[in-house]
């Protein structure tokens, strides 16, 4: 699905920017264009400097990589080993199990209350060969988050060499308060890792850019199981001028949070199971599997995609992107014409 020719559709599938890149990262990489027959730094060093400034932290502390995908596949690839095991959400980011499985790694799955993670079910699962916790926040696909207390409250239960992951891929859409300042949060706990990307709000899913934040002993081992050469340098150049395109991400955020309210309001109006979202997607759920296909496919046959759930572990329910607000228009035209259950 995600292969063909999506001209004439709206992707809601893949929670992308649907204002397109950063302006001043697509410039910069057209002016870079002729630089591609040089070969890119090893490991990406003028970005992470760049990261550094910009959130005012030490270079060392910071881990760029190919996407937050590879920073992922690093982690549990090599962090956890036989005996031990990770945690995770049980509706949540399909890669982090993908890779486990691939890898072999234990796996446990914390129970979701309320569609959103819970630190009590968490601990629960908890033990001394735990090395490894992620936390999808906002959460993907349930668009929920967990807040700064219960982050705390994780942190000061668990050991220090358990790594406790937040995956902040969404971080930018997040207009609730009480939401972790986990920039601070990482000074006081030093197994706590922030990942980020520039994937989502900066538009450059395609160049496949993400960070780490972390304490440095995690990031020099980080750089150590990091194939050389895998950032290229127009995803390097792009982010660099990306950071400094305050005005597209604000725009973008702007945009995002009417629209959401919007399509929340448009959904539950026409009778539909949808989770309040602080993320640039909804999380619709359906009583049947049957009634969710048919869902996803009528949509299709109106022109719009949307992300069916089964791999991120809940197969009644639909994952649909925010779109601009001319798409989301046409998706409640859609609505209209769509007669479930
Ligand atoms: C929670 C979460 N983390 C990470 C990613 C992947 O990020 P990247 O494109 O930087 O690999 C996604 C993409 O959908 C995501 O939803």
């Amino acid at each position: 699905m995600e292969n063909r020719n999506l001209e004439n559709f709206i992707k809601l599938s893949q929670n992308e920017n649907p204002l397109g890149p950063s302006p001043k990262a697509m410039e910069a990489v057209l002016k870079h264009a002729h630089t591609i027959h040089r070969y890119p730094e090893p490991h990406p060093h003028s970005l992470e400097v760049k990261i550094a400034d910009w959130l005012n932290i030490e270079p060392g502390n910071v881990f760029v990589s190919a996407g937050l995908v590879e920073a992922l596949d690093i982690m549990i690839r090599n962090f956890v080993g036989q005996g031990n095991n990770m945690i995770i959400g049980d509706i949540t980011f399909v890669a982090y199990r993908l890779l486990a499985e691939v890898f072999n790694v234990e796996t446990r799955f914390s129970k979701l209350t309320d569609y959103q993670m819970d630190v009590h079910d968490i601990l629960s699962r908890y033990d001394e060969n735990t090395k490894l916790i992620i936390i999808a926040n906002p959460n993907n696909p349930t668009g929920t988050t967990i807040s700064e207390n219960e982050l705390i409250q994780l942190l000061e239960h668990v050991s220090s060499d358990t790594l406790v992951v937040v995956d902040e891929a969404y971080w930018e859409y997040v207009s609730q308060s009480g939401f972790p300042g986990s920039l601070s949060l990482q000074k006081r706990y030093q197994n706590l890792v922030i990942m980020r990307t520039f994937s989502k709000i900066y538009g450059l899913a395609g160049l496949r850019v993400g960070y780490t934040i972390a304490s440095q002993s995690v990031v020099e081992k980080m750089e150590y199981y990091q194939a050389p050469f895998t950032v290229n340098c127009l995803g390097s150049i792009a982010a660099i001028h990306a950071i400094d395109d305050v005005e597209f991400v604000a725009k973008s955020s702007e945009m995002n949070k009417k629209e959401r309210q919007f399509m929340f309001n448009e959904l539950k109006q026409r009778g539909y199971n949808v989770v309040p979202s602080q993320s640039n997607f909804h999380f619709v759920l359906f009583d049947t599997v049957e009634d969710r296909d048919l869902f996803d496919t009528e949509l299709c046959t109106h022109n719009v995609l949307a992300r069916k759930t089964d791999l991120f572990g809940d197969s009644k329910a639909i994952r649909l992107s925010i779109g601009t607000p001319e798409d989301n228009l046409k998706l409640i035209e859609s609505l209209g014409q769509i007669k479930i259950g």
